[in-house]
């Protein structure tokens, strides 16, 4: 339903974005995902219409939007903030607009989009008697009363502890379900990203290192700077010899991408896709525990090994003997499959 055609954004010798593709769904969670600065905010800014690109297209629904000021968009954008009015009732924010325009079926259609929220009950309160997650919602419901198609939310849960921070991703994303609405999300928050988004966009320096699903980006991430910012990775450098890539001289894995021989190439591997009890391994080297991280469900280990430090996730239930700093260990490394960066 939107899409971003070669879209190109300087401030001064500063290129902001630069060529970026990329096509939006009807009815998805869309991720903007990307370090501060790679350009992610400026991008959102010239679909709402704040920022003008210097070149390249944006087409909504079939139309382009670069000559329509930003009002007359279809589109809303929920800041960090919310920015509701501290001294009007949940009602009374989001029928603001429409007062404004001195709409005559007022009452019926706040009263519609604030049950669609589920905050019919809260309708006389104040935003500082809503929790975050219900003030989100009425921000929603006040950015979705003129049925925009595009909802922006630029790093909608920002300020946030992570205990709320998790609550209301759930609630958030539970309710885009429910509304059906497409949203374009901005954050820095890889696990956000992947954890709410349907599809995601990784940006750099102001370019898409790579678009595709959660899953796909986790699992098969196209660059070495996708694989280190999304999730945790080892990311071991070998030589490619034909379809091979030599780790050491009695450690190699198989990789299906062609490169040629000789070339200096990164090989990832989750922490998770190792192992240290017994059993059928890829490749299995050993190492001394040097630093453990308790998380809950599981261990992250450093392990120093002839192939440097290593990360190696283990579940606490599959952990029968937790290893200490300075234990010997066997890493097993039992992926069938390496990305290759
Ligand atoms: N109005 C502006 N004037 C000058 N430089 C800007 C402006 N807005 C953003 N930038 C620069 O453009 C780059 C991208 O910024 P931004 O889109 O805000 O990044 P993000 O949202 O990913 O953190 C940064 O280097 C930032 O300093
Ligand atoms: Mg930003």
């Amino acid at each position: 339903m939107l899409k971003i055609e070669g879209i190109n954004k300087r401030f001064g010798s500063n290129e902001a974005c630069k060529g970026i593709n990329l096509e939006v769904r009807k009815g998805e969670c869309f991720y903007l995902l990307g370090p501060s600065g790679c350009g992610k905010s400026t991008l959102l800014s010239m679909i709402a219409g704040h920022l003008s690109p210097d070149s390249g297209d944006i087409i909504l629904e079939g139309h382009s939007l670069l000559n329509m000021p930003p009002n007359k968009r279809p589109i809303h954008t929920i800041f960090q903030s919310y920015a509701l009015f501290p001294h009007l009732t949940v009602f009374e924010n989001v029928a603001f607009s429409l007062r404004i325009k001195g709409v005559v079926d007022l009452e019926e259609r706040v009263l519609k989009k604030l049950d669609l929220v589920s905050l019919l009950e809260f309708k006389d309160r104040y935003p500082e008697e809503l929790s975050g997650g219900q003030q989100q919602r009425v921000a929603i419901a006040r950015a979705i009363i003129d049925e925009p198609s595009l909802l922006l939310l630029d790093e909608p849960f920002g300020a946030l502890d992570t205990k709320l921070r998790k609550e209301m991703q759930l609630e958030l994303k539970a309710l885009q379900r429910s509304l059906g609405m497409t949203f374009i999300c901005v954050t820095h928050d890889q696990e956000e990203a992947l954890s709410l988004a349907d599809r995601l966009a990784v940006m750099n320096s102001g370019s898409i290192e790579q678009l595709g699903t959660p899953e796909n980006v986790y699992d098969s991430p196209a660059t070495r700077f996708v694989a280190s910012f999304i999730g945790e990775s080892n990311i071991l450098d070998g030589k490619v010899e034909g379809d091979k890539i030599l780790l050491s001289n009695s450690i190699s894995v198989p990789i299906t991408k062609k490169f040629q021989s000789g070339e200096i190439r990164g090989v990832v591997i989750r922490p998770e896709w190792f192992e240290l009890n017994d059993g059928v391994s890829v490749f299995s080297l050993t190492g001394e525990v040097i630093s453990r991280l308790f998380q809950g469900a599981s261990i992250l280990y450093l392990i120093k090994t002839e192939l440097g430090k290593i990360k190696v996730l283990v579940p606490v239930d599959d952990d029968l003997s937790p290893r200490q700093i300075g234990d010997s260990v066997v890493v097993r490394c039992t992926s069938g499959s390496f990305e290759v960066v």
